[in-house]
């Protein structure tokens, strides 16, 4: 049984002319049987290539919510609000330090669901939250966090998004699969998606690259520094169009008010 077949985005809003989306819910026991496969245009990654990323999940009557996020201290995940939104936190669960998608690393339970108070729900503005976790992470090789931007990059700096999400040849991956998108200037943006929230910063790359559903709440990172949230794709996976992303600079005072970074984990 493909995978493909039980996916559902768990939201699609029309945004101008094109359809936006990106977590998914899969069927639990599907995902499990789910054939090999590989991202839109990525590339395995290597234990502790990406140590600050997880998987962040909820499952429900056989079914799971797959979304990505990125460790910024022991104690706070940061992710999607589209991801967690709607549901106790004791239904969320993080996974930490492994490549593998679902097994592996170390598992824990959310404690605390912290979104974005102006995140409306029905659109793609503000989409951040906070995981506060009910254990804190112990750091190792492959459980790191993640600086958070503080100073805008120039135009086309290549960026490193990675995630689970949905392959080129149907399902879900695997292994963890990374691929390199650019920054791409409002206006720019503006010009290819019509309108975008003032929290979204975009990422340009070529057709069959890109996020995809899944891949949501995951990390976008220049420089070894994170500077955006996954939170949309226009029209498909395989669409030429930018992707979307929480603009981590825009959002960054909130992110750091609501959680235990210090100053020494902004760059
Ligand atoms: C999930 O998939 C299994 C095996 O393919 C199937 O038996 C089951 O009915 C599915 N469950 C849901 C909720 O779709
Ligand atoms: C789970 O399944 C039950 C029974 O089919 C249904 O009433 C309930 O709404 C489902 N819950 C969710 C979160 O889908
Ligand atoms: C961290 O290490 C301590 C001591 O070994 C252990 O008790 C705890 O379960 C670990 N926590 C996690 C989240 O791995
Ligand atoms: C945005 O990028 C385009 C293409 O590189 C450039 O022509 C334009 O001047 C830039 N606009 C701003 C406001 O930086
Ligand atoms: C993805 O886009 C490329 C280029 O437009 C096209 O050749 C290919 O068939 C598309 N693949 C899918 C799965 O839609």
């Amino acid at each position: 049984m493909s995978l493909a077949s039980n996916w559902l985005p768990i939201l699609i809003i029309t945004l101008a002319a094109f359809t936006i989306s990106s977590a998914i819910v899969a069927n639990e026991s599907a995902v499990r049987e789910r054939p090999q496969s590989r991202i839109f245009g990525g590339q395995n990654a290597a234990e502790g290539q990406f140590p600050y990323q997880v998987l962040v999940t909820r499952t429900f009557n056989g079914s799971m919510v797959i979304c990505g996020g990125s460790i910024i201290s022991r104690n706070y995940v940061v992710t999607a609000a589209q991801c967690v939104n709607g549901y106790p936190a004791s239904n969320y669960w993080i996974r930490a330090g492994t490549v593998k998608f679902n097994t592996g690393g170390v598992v824990i339970q959310v404690a605390e669901v912290k979104i974005h108070p102006q995140y409306p729900t029905n659109s793609y503005e503000y989409d951040v939250a906070l995981l506060r976790l009910s254990n804190p992470l112990n750091y190792s090789d492959t459980i790191k966090p993640i600086l958070l931007a503080s100073v805008e990059l120039p135009e086309g700096t290549p960026t490193i998004i990675s995630g689970w999400g949905g392959v080129a040849s149907g399902g879900l991956a695997n292994e963890l699969q990374y691929n390199t998108a650019y920054t791409l200037n409002r206006t720019s943006c503006i010009q290819r998606l019509n309108t975008i929230p003032e929290s979204i910063r975009c990422l340009v790359k070529s057709a069959g690259n890109g996020i995809c559903g899944g891949d949501s709440g995951g990390p976008a990172a220049a420089n070894g520094v994170l500077i955006g949230i996954s939170s949309f794709y226009a029209n498909s996976c395989n669409s030429s169009l930018p992707n979307g992303f929480t603009d981590v600079i825009y959002t960054r005072d909130w992110i750091r008010a609501n959680s235990d970074s210090d100053c020494t984990c902004s760059a």
